[in-house]
């Protein structure tokens, strides 16, 4: 593995840090607006913290994806290169975006929200890493890579897709602007999920040692069900943009299809592994079981969501954000963790610090349920009171959901706490110096 490599997966950490701290003073500056406008405002705050876990997610994914193929294809210098290009000029331009924040300097659209010129050298170091990924592919490469392969081109095509509104047809009409924007950033979500999913089959193969899975007529299935749901996933995206109710019909039918892919996934793990392996992999196992939680708790709510009476209510209020970040932290970063644990080699940890880790899981699973239903709970209430109540004054609407956001905050500090904990011990963790298992 590359010292590069290394200090990818490492800088990817610290934007899960920076994620967790600028989100509780995000919260925090919602709920005290008066003390933070004048310097710091929640609007300010919001897309640092959205790039902070977006940055996370997608720098985690590529990070993870480099570190394996670099282990499948030991000797290719021009590999380790083009990747190393990639990894430079992806954090040297992720460093540029908050410095760029820092100085108040915004732009862009929603979750990109810097000053665009710096989607190029973003867009040239994905190129990097989709030139350093195709090397050494062929049609009888393992499932896994098809999905690590299929994720990062369809990144880059969503990437780009997302930005076209720098072109000016695109902008001429708003909605044609909006649809754009929300496909995209959609589809995207599919994307980085391809490349986790096949991260997460890739450490199946690995604990089990069973190379037989890479190649199962299950992983293909799982492949292909993958590639389905990141083209054509968006569509719940765009529920609420006027369109053809078939549309809707089909697009949320697609949606539940992710489910299916998450669920057999981890089904595999609890299945496949004898109890040593689990043993072995103690707690790159638990971070599994986690995210396994968390896609119940969502498939839930996206259920619910997805219900027209019930959606009526929904759009647009905290709910969403709770599937956001649902998602984005139980499941996506659960599965992550777990890959950069077994990385890490976590379980040569002491006994005492492995214990601290554990406990810190259950904690993030516990306070990241009251942050979550939280969420849920005031957004129900607010869009019940604007839907029932249109004439309700917004400053009292506000001041019925406030409990909630207040309990959002708190749990979120302890979110801070739990998931930070993990955070710093992987940090702090050095890399292992035999990477073979
Ligand atoms: C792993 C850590 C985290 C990730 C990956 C994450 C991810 C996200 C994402 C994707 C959004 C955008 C949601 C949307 O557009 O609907 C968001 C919004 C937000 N997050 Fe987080 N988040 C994390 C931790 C936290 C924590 C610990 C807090 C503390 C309370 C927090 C507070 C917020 C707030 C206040 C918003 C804005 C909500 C709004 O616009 O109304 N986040 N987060």
């Amino acid at each position: 593995m590359t010292t590069i490599n290394q200090f990818f997966i490492k800088f990817s950490l610290s934007l899960l840090f920076g994620a967790l701290i600028i989100g509780v003073i995000a919260s925090i500056a919602f709920l005290y607006p008066q003390s933070f406008n004048s310097w710091f405002p929640f609007h300010k705050l919001r897309p640092m913290h959205t790039s902070f876990a977006l940055f996370w997610i997608i720098s985690g994914a590529a990070g993870c994806i480099c570190y394996f193929k670099n282990q499948l294809q030991p000797n290719d210098g021009i590999f380790q290169r083009a990747s190393s290009i990639f990894m430079v000029t992806w954090m040297l331009t992720i460093l540029a975006v908050f410095i760029h924040y820092s100085l108040n300097h915004y732009g862009g659209r929603e979750y990109w929200e810097f000053p665009p010129y710096l989607n190029i050298p973003l867009l040239a170091a994905w190129l990097f890493l989709t030139f350093s990924i195709i090397r050494g592919f062929n049609r009888n490469s393992a499932a896994y890579e098809w999905m690590w392969f299929t994720g990062i081109i369809f990144f880059l095509i969503t990437f780009t897709e997302q930005n076209l509104w720098h072109l000016a047809w695109f902008r001429e009409s708003y909605i044609r602007e909006v649809t754009v924007q929300w496909k995209a950033n959609g589809s995207m979500v599919g994307a980085w999920n391809q490349m986790i999913n096949g991260l997460s089959i890739f450490l199946l193969v690995r604990i089990s040692g069973d190379t037989r899975l890479a190649n199962s007529r299950k992983t293909y299935f799982l492949f292909f069900l993958g590639l389905f749901n990141l083209m054509f996933n968006w569509g719940h995206h765009v529920y609420n943009l006027p369109n053809a109710n078939w549309m809707r019909a089909v697009a949320y039918g697609v949606s539940m299809t992710e489910w299916v892919i998450l669920i057999m996934i981890i089904r595999s793990f609890r299945k496949t592994l004898t109890e040593g392996k689990k043993l072995r992999n103690y707690l790159p196992y638990r971070f599994i079981a986690a995210a396994e939680l968390w896609v119940f708790a969502n498939l839930f709510l996206a259920l619910l969501m997805s219900i027209p009476a019930i959606n009526r209510y929904t759009h647009g209020t905290h709910i969403t954000v709770a599937h956001a970040m649902g998602t984005t932290i139980g499941i996506n970063s659960m599965i992550l963790l777990a890959v950069i644990g077994y990385i890490l080699k976590i379980d040569t940890l002491s006994e005492k610090l492995k214990k601290i880790i554990a406990t810190s899981i259950r904690a993030t699973n516990i306070s990241l349920g009251i942050f979550w239903l939280s969420l849920i709970v005031g957004g129900l209430i607010k869009g019940y009171l604007q839907v029932n109540q249109p004439d309700l004054h917004f400053t009292l609407l506000m001041e019925k959901v406030m409990p909630f956001i207040l309990s959002f905050t708190a749990a979120g500090i302890f979110v801070l706490f739990s998931l930070g904990t993990i955070t710093f011990l992987f940090l702090k963790k050095p890399f292992p110096a035999a990477e073979q298992n």
